[in-house]
């Protein structure tokens, strides 16, 4: 079975990040029901950083030692490392990726590598690019494949309907499969080179 994780980044009470990552599982699930052979044996998973509940980072030796003492990081790297591809769902938090994210993202670094990573964000008028730019370079440090396709959202609060819920406008639809689509697409393919290039480590 090949797993892709749909990462929420934000944490706080009230956030919208919950209602992007909802939706992006919804369409996930379409696609990978109409991906056919290739998309055969690929399940997405929900994963929202608020029940995660880390804590700011605080390993005694950095993650490239592998050497987690936490409970909090070993069930973490679990969780990360039984993954072959993920969606980060983010914010823009001036100008760049929340804290949250950031942090749940530094905890690791082997489990992260040689795996796509799309991403689906969302704000103000630039709908969440800025903290994209920044996780791309800050996936290419980790090995994290980054999709050029991606959702973004900008000034959402004008897509809500009267009970809060956001209404996807179809361009975002339209987008939203085309990243799905090549998500599922890579992450197969990616597979079993991963375990190559690890092996190589
Ligand atoms: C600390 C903070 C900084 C923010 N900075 C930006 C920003 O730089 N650009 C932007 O588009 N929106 C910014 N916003 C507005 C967010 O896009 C908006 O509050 C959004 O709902 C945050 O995501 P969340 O609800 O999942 O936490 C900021 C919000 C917070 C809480």
């Amino acid at each position: 079975m090949t797993t892709i994780k749909i990462i929420t980044g934000s944490t706080r009470p009230q956030r919208f990040g919950p209602q992007v990552a909802n939706w992006i599982k919804t369409v996930a699930d379409e696609e990978a029901g109409a991906a056919g052979a290739e998309g055969d044996g690929v399940q997405f998973e929900l994963v929202d950083l608020a029940e995660v509940n880390l804590p700011l980072l605080d390993e005694a030796t950095p993650p490239m030692m592998n050497q987690p003492q936490n409970e909090h990081t070993k069930k973490w790297a679990a969780l990360v490392g039984e993954a072959d591809g993920f969606v980060f769902v983010t914010p823009e938090y001036n100008h760049s990726v929340g804290a949250a994210l950031k942090n749940a993202i530094d905890y690791l670094i082997y489990q992260w590598a040689y795996k796509p990573v799309a991403f689906a964000s969302y704000g103000s008028l630039a709908g969440g690019s800025r903290a994209v730019e920044h996780l791309r370079g800050i996936a290419g440090e980790l090995k994290l494949y980054d999709l050029r396709e991606q959702v973004m959202i900008p000034n959402y609060w004008n897509q809500l309907d009267d009970s809060g819920r956001f209404v996807p406008a179809p361009e975002q639809e339209e987008t939203a499969r085309t990243m799905l689509r090549d998500l599922i697409f890579w992450t197969a393919v990616m597979k079993a080179p991963r375990e190559k290039l690890a092996a190589r480590r």
